[in-house]
């Protein structure tokens, strides 16, 4: 991969593929150059036979402080209509591959939605989530209403949106944002652990039940199921398959090959 970023840092090591923020001294302020070196960074680990597991976290004091506000104060609307850069954004969520994001203190407005497309969340004790779009005069435009309503509900979504307010890491885990609460000094170290633990596992069923999973989230329950149903069908069709059935019943370790 062309490892030749400006805004963020990137590493591929033992099946995890690493991606930094990195403007700490803006608190990872997101901007245009930086959405699409994200983009870049995942849609190549995404294709890399060597990336199994992708983990996102920010350097500094912020995962990321949110859109950067200076690019955009002056645009007008057709100038963001023209640019279309959200659609960066919906890529984000389209890697197929399992994506790990490790949030350290601030996580807002456009820095939680980046978080909102992680498919695990672990955060440190002084994260802090939020949407303060509203003290802007404008609102959350990269899925934040969408992704916060579908995890927590329209009455407790309408509350952060309307306010604002920082949500603490124990508010975030109470309500499901994020899975885990871990140390500030020890949250890199255990994201990678994870990681390196679901790097383990069989490839294409990650793939199919990360893609299952964003169905049910989209789908009524009965189209979800005849979903989930054709990907499983679909894993007998892999070498995996055969390998992890045999080795069940050779009382053996499988070996996955993502075939
Ligand atoms: N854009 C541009 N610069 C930002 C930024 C942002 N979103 N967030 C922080 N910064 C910059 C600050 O301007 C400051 O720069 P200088 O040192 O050059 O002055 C630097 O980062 C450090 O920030 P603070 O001095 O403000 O640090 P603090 O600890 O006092 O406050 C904070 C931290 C509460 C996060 C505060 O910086 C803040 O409120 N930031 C803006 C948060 C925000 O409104 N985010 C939403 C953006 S809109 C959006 O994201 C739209 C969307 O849906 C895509």
């Amino acid at each position: 991969m062309n490892n030749n970023f400006e805004h963020i840092i990137t590493s591929i090591e033992d099946g995890i593929g690493k991606i930094t923020l990195n403007r700490p001294k803006v608190l990872n302020a997101i901007n245009r150059k930086m959405v699409s070196e994200i983009l870049f960074a995942m849609e190549s680990m995404d294709n890399d036979e060597d990336v199994r597991v992708i983990v996102l976290t920010g350097n500094g004091r912020a995962f990321a402080a949110g859109a950067d506000i200076d690019e955009m104060a002056n645009a007008s609307a057709m100038d963001l209509e023209l640019t279309n850069q959200f659609t960066d954004w919906d890529r984000l969520a389209w890697i197929k591959k399992p994506v790990i994001g490790a949030v350290q203190g601030f996580a807002l407005g456009g820095g939680f939605e980046l978080a909102l497309c992680c498919d695990i969340l672990f955060a440190s004790h002084n994260a802090e989530f939020g949407f303060p779009e509203i003290n802007l005069g404008v609102m959350p435009g990269a899925g934040g209403t969408q992704r916060l309503t579908k995890l927590m509900g329209k009455t407790k979504a309408m509350e952060w949106l309307f306010t604002g307010e920082r949500m603490s890491a124990n508010e975030a885990l109470h309500y499901g944002v994020i899975n885990r609460i871990i140390s500030d000094e020890l949250l890199l170290a255990e994201t990678m652990k994870y990681a390196k633990k679901i790097s383990k596992q069989a490839p294409l069923s990650l793939r199919l039940i990360k893609e299952s999973v964003l169905k049910a989230v989209d789908y009524p329950l009965y189209e979800g199921m005849q979903h989930e149903r054709k990907n499983f069908y679909l894993l007998f069709s892999s070498e995996d398959q055969k390998e992890g059935m045999k080795a069940f019943q050779e009382r053996r370790r499988p070996n996955f090959k993502g075939k």
